[in-house]
């Protein structure tokens, strides 16, 4: 197949927070994840040294927190401050010891470098609740929030400029769900009484696909939004965690830009489209496993509904699967980087993250390694590439339907600061070469980063490390030159790039 594209074909600017990542109050993710005091290997504020450095490493540049569907009865205010409450999560069925709060969460996205991003409780929660978060994190001295901040030891505000109100209230699932007019009302109200505090901030509004809800919520509330939220996991196997195999897996690749593409239409057919970005804060190849919780039929003991979730943090089910699929999403969001603004990969540790913790280390999963690759070797400026003769094959998805798929997905970028180009290139076939050729015009030696593994199940664990990232030299490029892909493989190749 050939690829071609010139400096004509540029798409724009993408923004660095679509390489965000959230973090959500559910299993080990922040207890005994990121956060984990009586660890040896955490900092004197209970952080694992470990795990920041890895998210410094990838350049994390906002973290979205606290849920998720926890933060749907979750109350900040008893999670600041000397006395903390514990509560009863009723979303995930386990008590929350609240040692982990607002000013906790910001000291973490200080260490990392990383914009702070706060997901409100609209499903127990009120409008007052939400803006009365916002005073906390951003007013200097005015108000009786910002002045518990400055008694908590915080004389300076947060500055938290991104908040989303709300998470998946549109879904059965979630605690206080809402109907489609009831949350054009509060997306309104809460938005107002949150700008009235600071009207600076940015503010996003839960969301997803479906026409009548979106209507609804930017005919209520687009004056105040800057951002709409939509969710995605492809292999829904909250409830068996049967991961589909590798062939099914790349059915999912073709679909990443479907949701993009409805919701911009939407935002285009209502004359939004310049003042409305999408963030796409929620997003994972495979749901998170926590079976009998998310349904009326609740697990009764504790095996049913509680302990299968240690099953999610089974490092083996994190093979170039979920690589191929990242790397893939990662190339859609920067395709589209006229609309998504922003995008969280769900979630940042353990669970289904990139990164796994233990007690006396972490391990670096395939996802993380894509990461590294678009975070370190990616350009900013996103060209349109087009191709010729394109292959396909065809994947049978895990409930038998059949599909055709590219064989080979492409984003081509240069860089705002430096010359050259960086193409990354994802071969899908799980066990041949591809050949691309690279018709366009560029000049320099070309240097490739790519991950693959030994074979498509590869994956990385305890003192076991399959996928890393490789480097080759690839000789000096000339135009219509010839790359040959490995197998199942995420290479990003750079040419004539200069530091
Ligand atoms: O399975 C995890 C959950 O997925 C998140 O809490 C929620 O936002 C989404 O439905």
């Amino acid at each position: 197949m050939k690829i071609y594209t010139s400096e004509y074909d540029r798409i724009g600017k993408r923004s660095p927070m679509i390489y965000g990542q959230f973090m959500e109050h559910f299993h080990r993710q922040i207890y005994g994840g990121i956060y984990d005091p009586e660890n040896r290997l955490s900092d004197e504020d209970g952080f694992r040294k470990d795990v920041l450095k890895a998210l410094r490493d990838i350049h994390v540049p906002i973290i979205r927190w606290p849920g998720g569907c926890f933060v749907s009865s979750y109350h900040w205010k008893d999670a600041v401050g000397k006395e903390r409450k514990p509560f009863f999560d009723k979303a995930w069925r386990v008590e929350e010891p609240n040692t982990f709060g607002t000013d906790e969460y910001i000291k973490l996205c200080r260490k990392i470098g990383c914009e702070p991003y706060i997901c409100t409780n609209a499903g127990t929660g009120t409008a007052e609740e939400m803006s009365d978060w916002v005073e906390y994190c951003n007013l200097e001295t005015e108000g009786y929030y910002a002045k518990r901040r400055i008694e908590n030891g915080y004389p300076r505000p947060h500055q938290v400029k991104y908040w989303s109100i709300g998470n998946e209230n549109y879904g059965s699932w979630e605690i206080g769900a809402k109907s489609k007019e009831e949350w054009g009302r509060l997306v309104t109200e809460a938005a107002k009484m949150m700008k009235h505090v600071d009207p600076t901030i940015e503010l996003t509004a839960a969301a997803l696909t479906d026409l009548d809800w979106n209507i609804n919520l930017l005919k209520h509330s687009a004056p105040f939004l800057s951002w709409i939220s939509i969710h995605q996991y492809w292999d829904r196997i909250h409830e068996t965690n049967t991961p589909a195999a590798y062939e099914a897996a790349l059915g999912f690749t073709g679909h990443t830009e479907d949701s993009i593409r409805k919701v911009k239409g939407l935002l285009m057919a209502m004359g939004l489209e310049k003042k409305i970005k999408i963030a796409f804060d929620e997003w994972n190849m495979k749901e998170w496993y926590h079976p009998k919780v998310h349904t009326i039929e609740q697990g009764v003991t504790r095996e049913e509904y509680l302990y299968p979730r240690d099953a999610n943090d089974d490092n083996s089910l994190y093979t170039m699967a979920d690589a191929i699929f990242t790397a893939c999403f990662l190339n859609a969001v920067n395709r589209n980087c006229d609309i998504v603004g922003m995008a969280a990969f769900a979630p940042a540790v353990n669970t289904r993250g990139c990164i796994f913790t233990w007690e006396e280390g972490i391990v670096l999963r395939s996802t993380y390694q894509v990461f590294y690759l678009y975070t370190n070797y990616m350009g900013d400026i996103v060209r349109n590439a087009k191709y010729q003769d394109m292959e396909t094959i065809c994947v049978t998805s895990s409930d038998g339907v059949e599909e055709k798929v590219d064989v080979v997905d492409v984003c081509v970028t240069e860089f705002s600061d430096r010359p050259g180009l960086a193409v990354a290139l994802v071969n899908k076939l799980e066990t041949e070469y591809t050949a691309v050729q690279l018709d366009f015009e560029a000049e320099g030696e070309m240097t490739g980063y790519y991950i693959c593994g030994e074979s498509a199940s590869s994956y990385n664990d305890i003192g076991r490390m399959q996928v890393t990232v490789q480097q080759e030299r690839l000789g000096t490029f000339h135009r219509g030159m010839e790359v040959c892909l490995r197998p199942h493989s995420v290479e990003i190749i750079q040419i004539g790039c200069r530091k």
